[in-house]
């Protein structure tokens, strides 16, 4: 058989989770030859994922370093990506998302002419400071990817809007859908004393755009809720970019209703956002999580490229703005019917097949 090698490419933990079940179904194929390359743009993180899923590269470039630049995080992936690409001639390159990672794995194929598989295509939120940079990580990824997985019929819209071809456009749902329900059977323990006897609010935040002041708004309005409402409890890991590290510490660290931790391992994590009464994040993962496991979402942010969840009612743009985040969360707090209205049950993501879908087009087009 004519084996063809493809290398499937993670970088971040989010990365991780999303391509975990698609390098699961690749394997089986006979005629792939699967190959996980990990650029360790995040380590601890990216560890903690492939150790669930039973994940070993095959190649790290171990390229993190404790807050790294753009650019400089940029220029070493291109060189070192530069090098596994000629020494390992792939037949097809698959990246996930809208990190640095991904954009520097389609411009590297680029220059080798390899044809690059883009899972999770079509997001936008149409303006590149929104999210930065991840919007033009993806504009840039779009451009130059031979098969583009879009997750919804919204993104594969917006990839025809750009001109792309529309054989080229794969409907498959996103495959944080096959991951979160490979895992959801397994998670039923938390082990934390939490969120007994009190409503758990659970909190992620990370994006660049929200450094400095907006994160800090961010803060005081948890503190507030907190200090308002004695029956809720925070949870919160945070994640270990050193902006987010001190101001989080420094506003939150001394309150016995809001717990910080180290970001938990992907099962644990799911298992407190079933838990959680309400979730405040600006993740792009959780937004598409949560709604699936009906927990309403308050999203930190001003714009969204998962629109659905929002058009659904079961996800909420608010803001950084001190005021949208204390009266959007004290109102679900407060109203049962307006809190019920936003709990119910919608996975508008995906159905937990992407991943079968997308070994499907590549077999056809590669085996
Ligand atoms: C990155 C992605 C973002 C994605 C997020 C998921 C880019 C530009 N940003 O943002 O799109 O939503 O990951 O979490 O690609 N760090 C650690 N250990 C880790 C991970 C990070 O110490 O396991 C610290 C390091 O100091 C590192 C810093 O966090 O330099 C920033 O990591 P980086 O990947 O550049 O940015 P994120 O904010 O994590
Ligand atoms: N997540 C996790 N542990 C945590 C926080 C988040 O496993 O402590 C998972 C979450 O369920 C989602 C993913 O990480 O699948 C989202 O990652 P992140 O928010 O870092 O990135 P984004 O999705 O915004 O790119």
């Amino acid at each position: 058989m004519n084996m063809k090698k493809i290398i499937c490419v993670v970088g971040t933990r989010p990365e991780a989770i999303k391509m975990a079940p698609v390098i699961q179904h690749l394997s089986k194929e006979p005629w792939a030859e699967v190959k996980v390359l990990a650029t360790a743009q995040h380590r601890q993180m990216l560890d903690q994922v492939l150790k669930l899923f039973k994940i070993e590269p095959d190649r790290d470039l171990n390229v993190m370093e404790p807050n790294q630049t753009l650019t400089s995080l940029t220029s070493k992936l291109l060189s070192e990506l530069d090098t596994v690409f000629k020494e390992e001639l792939p037949d097809a390159v698959l990246a996930q998302g809208d990190t640095t990672t991904v954009m520097t794995v389609a411009l590297c194929c680029f220059y080798h002419r390899i044809p690059f598989g883009h899972v999770e295509a079509g997001l936008r939120t149409g303006d590149i400071w929104n999210p930065y940079p991840e919007e033009m990580n993806r504009v840039v990824a779009g451009r130059l990817a031979k098969w583009h997985f879009a997750p919804t019929e919204g993104a594969r819209q917006n990839l025809l809007r750009e001109g792309i071809a529309e054989e080229t456009i794969h409907l498959t749902g996103n495959t944080v859908i096959d991951a979160l329900l490979s895992v959801s059977k397994e998670s039923d323990a938390l082990d934390m004393a939490i969120g007994h006897d009190k409503r758990l609010i659970l909190v992620t935040s990370h994006r660049r755009e929200n450094f400095g002041e907006p994160f800090k708004e961010i803060c005081r309005a948890i503190l507030y809720l907190v200090e308002k409402n004695p029956d809720i409890e925070v949870l919160y890991p945070v994640h270990p970019n050193p902006n987010i590290q001190a101001v989080a510490h420094s506003l939150l660290g001394n309150n016995p209703r809001i717990r910080l931790c180290e970001p938990l391992d992907y099962l644990p994590f799911v298992t407190a956002m079933k838990k959680a009464y309400l979730i405040l994040s600006d993740s792009g993962g959780v937004q598409e999580e949560a709604p699936a496991l009906a927990k309403p979402v308050l999203v930190l942010r001003r714009e969204t490229e998962r629109p659905e969840a929002v058009e659904h009612g079961v996800v909420k743009l608010v803001g950084t703005d001190f005021e949208a985040i204390v009266s959007e969360a004290q109102r679900l707090l407060d109203d049962p019917e307006y809190y019920s209205q936003m709990a119910k049950g919608v996975s508008p993501y995906g159905d937990g097949f992407a991943s079968e879908r997308i070994t499907q087009v590549l077999k056809r087009a590669l085996s």
